[in-house]
């Protein structure tokens, strides 16, 4: 006969900055009602820390303190270790840690997800432990549960979104307010909503890292982010915003993930996407994320709500502890799919450059002179890309030029040639702008 499930669940908390303080602090404050509803008391036995002496906002008794993470990955009475530290090296110890003792792990961490995603379900199946990753994509929207159970009757031609709040936060307020792009990176830090490293938000990784966990979910593979087109949001000006709006346009950092079943070729790109003024997900404003999922028996689903900051993410966390008392108390629940099992073998291949298409923004810097513009056509005809459209404005620099061109269809493969080529003009004074643009409708 198997041991009695325990009465009182031990929790673990390895990382006690903007969202491990978050999980106390939310825990602590709806503890009745969650032991309530789970039907077991709640420990938050102990929290690790770089500094034990650093003043912190949540008040802990010093005596659950530690400086050591894996003190609470191996310590038997610790049911569960939520690891939110951040970081790829000593997160993948205590997570493995953990894992290997038996242990269910929560984690908030994409970026390791995304790196040792595969080592780490193979491990928690090897010794019978489990990896909650709720918290990981899109802050507090439970997009996890609704791929991995909501959605599981479904196959996934195409996922989109917008998966960082830093970067939406940004370009909302450079939208709305014309400001600054230091001082509006130093807010999105002040609220909790940046990574450690904010070239993660702002050059597209941390987008990319959860762009492959969904990737993962919806399509089985592991798409490492070598294998994506990843650019972020730090080319974006003002004027480009100008320019959108005057085609009829926003602009966001999605996600795309796109599998073409006919060819089963899957696509993972990351980039500032011009989306019609009219998209849900184009008027989707601050830290908010929003995804849209479309499957081939629901149609298109949407899913919208706070994408970072101590609130949200705390609250998914705490989701996924709620799991893990389930799993505990009466054994595997309802987690069919991201719990390792490989998804049946297909083959799949990554889409080849001249595959992905798509419409396109240029923006170039030119010397306002005669026959720029007629160099700048000859160079897009020469790879076939189609203009559909000029807009000239003068530039900062004095003689020069903004020049937008926006293209009909085309791919990833003429548009990098025909860049470089732009590029090298003499006429040309700046690195080009590309943007893609996304008919998304819904
Ligand atoms: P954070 O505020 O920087 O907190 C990190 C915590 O980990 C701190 O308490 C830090 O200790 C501790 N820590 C770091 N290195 C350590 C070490 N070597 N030994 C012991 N403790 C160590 O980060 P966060 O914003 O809470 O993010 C944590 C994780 O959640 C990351 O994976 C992040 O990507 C993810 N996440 C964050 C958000 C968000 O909105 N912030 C949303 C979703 C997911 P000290 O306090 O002593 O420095
Ligand atoms: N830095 C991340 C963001 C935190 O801004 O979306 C949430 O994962």
């Amino acid at each position: 006969m198997s041991a009695p499930a325990p009465t009182t669940i031990n929790i673990g908390l390895c990382g006690f900055g903007t969202v491990g303080q978050g999980v106390w602090k939310h825990l602590s404050a709806n503890r009745a009602e969650l032991e309530s509803r789970l039907g077991v008391k709640l420990n938050l036995a102990r929290a690790a820390v770089r500094d034990l002496g650093k003043a912190r906002a949540v008040k802990v008794p010093a005596s659950k303190l530690t400086a050591d993470p894996l003190a609470i990955a191996n310590d038997p009475a610790i049911h569960v270790v939520c690891e939110l530290m951040g970081g790829t090296t000593l997160a993948r110890q205590v997570t493995l840690a953990a894992l290997r003792r038996g242990k269910i792990v929560v984690s908030a961490n994409k970026a390791l997800i995304c790196e040792y995603g595969a080592e780490i379900f193979a491990t928690a199946r090897e010794h019978g432990g489990h990896f909650f990753f709720e918290a990981s994509v899109a802050g507090g929207i439970p997009i996890i549960k609704a791929l991995r159970e909501g959605l599981v009757a479904n196959r996934f031609p195409r996922i989109y979104g917008i998966l960082n709040g830093t970067c939406n936060y940004i370009l909302t307020q450079m939208e709305d307010r014309d400001a600054p792009y230091a001082s509006v990176l130093a807010d999105a830090k002040r609220l909790g909503y940046a990574e450690a490293d904010e070239a993660l938000d702002v050059d597209g990784w941390d987008t990319a890292h959860k762009a492959s966990v969904l990737a993962w979910l919806a399509h089985g593979v592991w798409v490492k982010t070598d294998q994506m087109i990843v650019e972020g949001i730090s080319r974006i000006t003002p004027a480009d915003f100008k320019n959108a709006s005057t085609l009829g346009f926003g602009i966001k950092l999605l996600a795309v993930i796109t599998r073409d079943f006919t060819k089963n070729e899957l696509c993972v790109r990351v980039h500032p996407t011009l989306l019609p003024e009219g998209n849900v997900i184009a008027n989707v404003s601050g830290v908010f994320n929003a995804i849209s999922v479309t499957g081939d028996v629901v149609g298109t689903t949407l899913y919208s709500g706070r994408g970072a900051g101590q609130d949200a993410t705390a609250s998914a966390v705490i989701s996924d502890i709620a799991d893990a008392v389930a799993l505990i108390k009466h054994g595997k629940g309802a987690h069919f799919i991201g719990e390792g099992v490989p998804a049946p073998r297909q083959e799949k291949r990554l889409a080849p450059p001249e595959h992905i298409r798509s419409r396109y923004y240029v923006r170039l810097t030119v010397k306002d002179q005669p026959g720029v513009l007629a160099r700048v056509a000859s160079v897009m005809a020469k790879h076939h890309v189609s203009i559909a459209s000029v807009i000239q404005n003068p530039a900062e620099t004095p003689g020069a030029a903004s020049l937008v061109l926006t293209t009909h269809q085309s791919n990833e493969k003429a548009m990098r040639t025909t860049l470089k080529q732009l590029g090298a003009l003499a006429s040309v004074l700046d690195e080009p702008v590309l943007l893609r643009i996304g008919d998304f409708n819904d």
